[in-house]
């Protein structure tokens, strides 16, 4: 067997909670690394962080850090994505964006390395990783498309603090302690206390009403399955639970699917599993899901009132959502021969 040549790779954010299960994931799929940047902002330059057991120092994240670079991945902020994945591709290496910068731009593919991975032939230096709430959707919905086509959907997600970061994870964290402690909560995340209390809000509202994180259901959707005319109606809702997104689907597809059949599919669909029986209480949790790589689905029944399928899906939102997913798609690309 060849031994795959090793890579440059740089982690952009690399003291965040998406970037920490970088480098954690890096080491547990033996990405064949050679040699390793961590890059954060000023503020973490001189910390360490932990790679395969040794310590890493933080370097601050010029476009300088990127010489000689294979792969990155940015973890970060959408600004600095903006102006320094540009940097990584003008220099002969592939920037790996978890940001909603460049996922809408049509010179950037947007890929689930288990969807759309030929995407990854059209690239210039940037590839786009979908929203960590998009990417568990089109894992349950490709299947099931396959199949039987798909019209439209109807989705509620439940997402983790952690989809906000370690502010996030933080917020959560101070506000049941000060429960505990029968003291007043604070706010600094979100705009209405998390803890005990389920928020129908994930990022911000636009004029329309509609939050930034509910567009991107839809958009990036129609992207990655180069289906402009399937529908999406959407609610995202944040919810006190640390890690795992969770959501719940109605699903009206082109012709009739029934239960058992959308259920193969699902199981048979790499990275996807069901779990579900509900004569032992069996369907799958935010808690079952954290810590893993696979989206699980279960709850998949018929509507009462129509043909469509309802159906409960949950994914990690720091790994499937950001990290693996991201690697996945270096992975892919090492295959293809693109790196
Ligand atoms: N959390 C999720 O479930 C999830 C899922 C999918 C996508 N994402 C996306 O992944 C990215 C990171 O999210 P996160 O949840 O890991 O956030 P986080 O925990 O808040 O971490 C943010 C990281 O960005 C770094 N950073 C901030 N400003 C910087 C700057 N000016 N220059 C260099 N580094 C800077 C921070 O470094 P310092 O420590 O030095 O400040 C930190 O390492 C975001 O774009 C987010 O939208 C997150």
């Amino acid at each position: 067997m060849a031994i795959p040549k090793l890579k440059t790779v740089a982690v952009v954010g690399a003291t965040g909670a998406v970037g920490e299960v970088v480098l954690q994931l890096l080491a547990e799929r033996n990405f064949p690394v050679g040699e390793l940047r961590a890059l954060a902002s000023a503020r973490s330059a001189g910390k360490t962080v932990m790679f395969a057991g040794r310590e890493i120092e933080v370097q601050e994240a010029t476009p300088e850090a990127f010489d000689g670079v294979d792969f990155a991945f940015f973890a970060a902020t959408g600004s600095l994505s903006k102006t320094l994945a540009p940097e990584v591709a003008k220099r002969g290496g592939i920037a790996i964006d978890k940001s909603s910068t460049w996922r809408l731009d049509e010179q950037v593919p947007l890929v689930v390395p288990e969807i759309n991975p030929e995407a990854l032939e059209k690239h210039k230096g940037i590839v786009s990783c979908p929203n960590c709430t998009t990417i568990g959707f089109v894992m349950t919905l490709a299947p099931i498309r396959a199949i039987a086509g798909v019209k439209s959907v109807v989705v509620t997600t439940l997402q983790a603090v952690s989809g906000t970061g370690k502010p996030g994870i933080e917020e959560l964290e101070r506000q049941d302690g000060e429960l505990l402690r029968g003291e007043a909560l604070t706010t600094e995340t979100y705009p209405r206390p998390i803890a005990q209390n389920v928020l129908p809000l994930c990022e911000s509202f636009r004029e329309d009403g509609y939050s930034t994180e509910e567009v991107k259901l839809l958009h990036e959707t129609r992207k990655i399955l180069e289906q402009p005319d399937i529908d999406v109606s959407m609610t995202c809702v944040r919810v006190p639970v640390p890690v795992g997104h969770s959501a719940t689907m109605l699903v009206e597809t082109e012709t009739l699917l029934s239960p058992e059949a959308a259920r193969a599919a699902l199981d048979a669909f790499p990275g996807v599993e069901v779990v579900d029986d509900p004569s032992q209480n069996e369907f799958p949790t935010a808690y079952d899901v954290a810590g893993r790589d696979e989206v699980l689905v279960g709850r998949v029944r018929k509507d009462l009132g129509s043909d469509k399928l309802w159906m409960w899906q949950v994914s990690d939102n720091l790994r499937k959502g950001a990290a693996t997913n991201a690697i996945q798609i270096a992975e892919e690309m090492i295959r293809r021969g693109l790196k």
